[in-house]
């Protein structure tokens, strides 16, 4: 696995609620991508999982006690605060959202948070009668107000037996966000609307077979995630893929480029300030669908007839009053030239261009390079993680969306 966190430093602080029971299991999620890590239990949350196990997995000592003169002379509250990158509260309880809200420092957790200037990070769980309160809908809009960032609740079955959104996000889930968090500290999206498309598209030929392209989705749902992390509101429509769905992203699934168009252009019509097309749809489809199985007859050959599919980011790019809109375009070769006519041609503000086939870059691996153009030039961006990389191109289109107007950007 790569370590996307290496050299990342940590504090996972843990609540007193049920869901504590999966802390160890985050820490090893955290661990295994690199992230040094070091627990800080609230003043209640021993009663729900021992330091002794955190310990163990983490590989270094627990910290529990705010007026503890041993921990003190070890690495003092404040060295701790100031050594994490990022403070990451999960399990996020009622009793800590009202108390961190209240800018309270009444236990070695709380402290730390007033005391950081760390990216602050917190998963709330609870009964989802608590999660609906006011009290606590107020607190949690409260401190994102603040620029703590709010991961989750999912919904679902509880602990307690009540069925709804309360539940904390798992521990895959989590390290994916606290990646996409130590790469993108300020929220440079906040309160946009961002719809991205991801993957292959499939058309189908006749029942059993279709036409379908080797794009896993990895760079559209890394670059999801990273929206996300950045403070916007993201639709994500995906094609046909094995990924999961980043946390806070909302997922509609569909198969071929005519549902992906149609898909994108509903998101679009409900209000979008910035369109990425990184799903690699399919120019053609079969001219027509058998209802059975195509069969073979004789030796000859066969001829397929093609119908154009609708060109997605050409329309989008054309909507009066539509999104800022990026393209993707992966090349085997004339990367340039090819990336600039499709910039010109469908009239898009940005595009990245990526040169597929060579090793360890493109199509369904995990890194990937780009060289990103618009109309004031070039960026390369180097081979890197496709979560990195979602990261920085997100920073070169925020910054191309605070510079420019869309007409001033054509
Ligand atoms: C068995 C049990 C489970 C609990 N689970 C939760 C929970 O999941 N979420 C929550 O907000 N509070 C939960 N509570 C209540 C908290 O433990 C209580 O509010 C505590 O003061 C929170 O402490 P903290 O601020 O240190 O997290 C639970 C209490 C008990 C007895």
């Amino acid at each position: 696995m790569e370590l996307t966190l290496e050299g990342r430093r940590i504090v996972l602080g843990i609540g007193a609620g049920i869901a504590a029971y999966k802390a160890p299991q985050l820490v090893r999620r955290l661990t295994e991508r690199g992230a040094a890590v070091r627990v800080v239990l609230s003043s209640s949350a021993a009663q729900f999982v021992t330091p002794l196990s955190l310990q163990a997995v983490s590989g270094l000592p627990v910290s529990t006690d705010l007026l503890d003169p041993a921990a003190e002379a070890a690495m003092g509250h404040i060295e701790l605060a100031r050594w994490a990158d990022l403070i990451l509260i999960a399990p996020a309880t009622a009793n800590l959202l009202a108390r961190l809200r209240g800018g309270m420092a009444d236990d070695l957790l709380t402290t730390l948070v007033l005391a950081s200037r760390a990216t602050v990070a917190v998963a709330p769980a609870m009964n989802q009668q608590m999660w609906a309160h006011p009290a606590t809908l107020d607190n949690v809009n409260a401190l994102a107000d603040r620029g703590v960032r709010v991961l989750g609740p999912a919904a679902g079955q509880q602990a307690c037996g009540d069925e709804g959104p309360g539940r904390m996000l798992e521990p895959d889930q989590l390290a994916d966000c606290a990646e996409h968090l130590c790469y993108g500290s300020e929220p440079r999206l906040r309160g946009l609307r961002v719809v991205i498309s991801a993957g292959p598209t499939f058309e189908d030929l006749d029942p059993v077979r279709f036409l379908g392209n080797r794009s896993s989705g990895k760079m559209g749902f890394a670059l999801a995630g990273a929206a996300v992390a950045h403070g916007a509101e993201v639709t994500l429509v995906a094609g046909p893929v094995a990924l999961s769905t980043p946390a806070g992203v909302n997922r509609v699934d569909v198969r071929s480029a005519e549902q992906m168009h149609n898909a994108v252009h509903e998101a679009a019509a409900s209000g979008c300030d910035l369109y990425i097309g990184a799903a690699a749809v399919a120019d053609f489809k079969p001219s027509a669908y058998a209802l059975n199985k195509l069969k073979k007859s004789g030796d000859e050959g066969m001829t397929l007839a093609l119908a154009q599919n609708p060109d997605i980011l050409a329309s989008v790019a054309a909507l009066e009053n539509g999104p800022f809109t990026v393209g993707f375009a992966a090349e085997t070769e004339a990367l340039e030239q090819h990336a600039r006519s499709k910039l010109e041609r469908k009239k898009v503000h940005m595009l990245a261009a990526n040169r597929v086939g060579r090793p360890g870059c493109g199509f369904d691996a995990d890194s990937n390079a780009l060289t990103v153009y618009d109309a004031n030039g070039e960026t390369t961006l180097e081979q890197q993680s496709k979560v990195s990389l979602a990261h920085r191109l997100l920073v070169l289109v925020a910054d191309a969306m605070d510079g420019s107007t869309r007409s001033e950007s054509r």
